[in-house]
């Protein structure tokens, strides 16, 4: 979109979409042409050419990298896949603004982010950012397959009849399934409590870190997704949570990526921390014995 985009306003040459180290956009061709990584992309040929990606939250690298032929920005204001790593708010700004002045488009891959995650229906509006362009998927059906992409006047009207379709797209199924989440999620109060109980679960990871300084080494996210990098192999704590009933996914960098459901109770938090709390002393035993 944000190609075409720029093709219907004359700026022909201009295809080139800025993205971020550590990022994840999906596993179609371009989107892994997004995500950059050579891990996802072995196998798949010749990769679509038109992505250059630039260090997370560095804006210099962004400003550098912006030319005649670039097109836009694509960002997840919270990455999740890259190791639940939140963009600054004041980067976020900032491309907002580098967008403004050299008339790019800002994407934002909400996928993960986004419909309440962190408490606010979308990331972005921690930022106060007004974004061009959003994709939004995952809990936008509350486990029903759905996916949707906002977008301005200005960047929508580039898909009209004729240019871009899907088979399923529009499904009246599937969209009266967002409908129903919508409906939960921007009832008055929700996403307060998620914040809130972003914070109870904030606070009961920051006390495990600090009582197990040989496992975690960093605590980061936003709401209710949370990520603790490791110090030793994720995958052993993982295992260890595991074993005691508590699914707990990985994610980039090493790190332990927690994401419940955004209607999980106060009582499911305190149990999912002493599971974790169990598991990671068991985890923390042999490597406490080695250090001593
Ligand atoms: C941030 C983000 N964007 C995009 C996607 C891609 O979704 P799909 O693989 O369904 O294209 C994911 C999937 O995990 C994601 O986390």
């Amino acid at each position: 979109m944000m190609r075409r985009a720029m093709f219907d306003s004359g700026k022909e040459d201009a295809y080139r979409i800025i993205c971020f180290e550590g990022a994840f956009h999906g596993r179609t061709l371009a989107t892994l042409a997004a995500t950059g990584n050579p891990h996802y992309m072995e196998g798949f040929g010749p990769v679509v050419e038109g992505f250059d990606h630039v260090p997370f939250n560095n804006m210099n690298a962004v400003r550098d990298a912006i030319g005649p032929q670039t097109a836009g920005i694509i960002i997840e204001p919270l990455q999740g896949e890259g190791g639940v790593r939140p963009a600054h708010l004041q980067f976020l700004r900032d491309l907002r603004a580098a967008c403004d002045e050299y008339g790019l488009l800002l994407g934002l891959d909400e996928v993960q982010s986004g419909i309440g995650r962190t408490g606010k229906l979308f990331a972005h509006e921690w930022a106060g950012i007004k974004p061009d362009v959003v994709a939004a998927a995952k809990g936008i059906g509350g486990g029903f397959p759905l996916g949707a992409v906002l977008a301005v006047e200005r960047a929508a009207r580039a898909l009209g009849p004729g240019t871009h379709g899907t088979t399923y797209g529009g499904n009246p199924l599937a969209c009266a399934a967002g409908n129903a989440v919508l409906d939960v999620i921007l009832a008055p109060g929700f996403l307060a409590e998620v914040t809130r109980k972003g914070e109870v679960l904030w606070n009961g990871l920051e006390a495990l870190m600090r009582d197990y300084p040989t496992v975690f080494e960093a605590h980061r996210g936003a709401g209710l997704l949370q990520g603790l990098k490791c110090v030793g192999p994720v995958g052993t704590v993982q295992a260890a949570a595991q074993a005691e009933g508590l699914m707990v996914i990985t994610a980039g960098e090493n790190t332990l990526r927690v994401a419940p459901p955004l209607v999980v109770t106060d009582a499911d938090i305190a149990e999912a921390l002493a599971m974790l709390r169990r598991a990671v002393a068991k985890v923390a035993a042999p490597a406490q014995a080695a250090a001593q």
